[in-house]
């Protein structure tokens, strides 16, 4: 990590390890799909621990589930200090990304082969993951429409923010 990747705190910027995540998963999922692949959706990109100017960071990534078009490629995202070899886990992000055929549409990909029981773990979570998210979607658009903002002022008056309207 050098260091033009640094944001003001001298620490590495978020967006160039989201950026490193997109590419591996990018990678990941075209060589399975033997195609050309979009980037749907991230999940997991909670960033842990921070990474620093002169770490080397290891992205190891795998596919964890393929679905009719689409695959989720599971990235471990490791940061070392190469002084003293510490290894520090700085996060997990689960990527979905869409295999694209010549005509631009989603293309079908090919099935997954689970070569052991760990394998089966990550294919059976990724689909839990893709059912609970499907599941807080829609749950959370229709409480969203219901929220009206005058019967819940006294919600917003118990937080840290100031009423700027009359
Ligand atoms: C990806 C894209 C082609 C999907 O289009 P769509 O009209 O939703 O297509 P489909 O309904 O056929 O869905 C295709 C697959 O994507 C999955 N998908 C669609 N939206 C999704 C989302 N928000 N999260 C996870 N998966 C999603 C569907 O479940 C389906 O998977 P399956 O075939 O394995 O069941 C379209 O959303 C797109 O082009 N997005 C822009 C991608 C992009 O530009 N990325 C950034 C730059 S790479």
């Amino acid at each position: 990590m050098i260091p033009s990747y640094a944001n003001f705190g001298g620490k590495i910027h978020g967006g160039i390890l989201l950026s490193l995540i997109d590419k591996v998963a990018y990678a990941c999922a075209s060589r399975h799909a033997a195609t050309y692949c979009v980037t749907v959706s991230v999940d997991g990109v909670d960033f842990l621990k921070p990474v620093e100017v002169g770490d080397l960071v290891s992205l190891m990534a795998s596919v964890n589930y393929v679905g009719r078009t689409s695959l989720v490629i599971g990235i471990r995202v490791i940061a070392e200090n190469v002084r003293n070899g510490i290894q520090r886990h700085t996060n997990t992000s689960y990527v979905t990304m869409v295999a694209k055929g010549e005509d631009d549409l989603p293309a079908v990909v090919p099935p997954l082969l689970l070569e052991s029981e760990e394998d089966g773990r990550r294919f059976l979570e990724a689909m839990t993951r893709r059912q609970l998210r499907e599941e807080f979607r829609h749950a959370f658009n229709s409480e969203k429409g219901r929220i009206d903002v005058t019967e819940n002022l006294d919600k917003l008056v118990e937080q840290r923010c100031v009423i700027g309207w009359e």
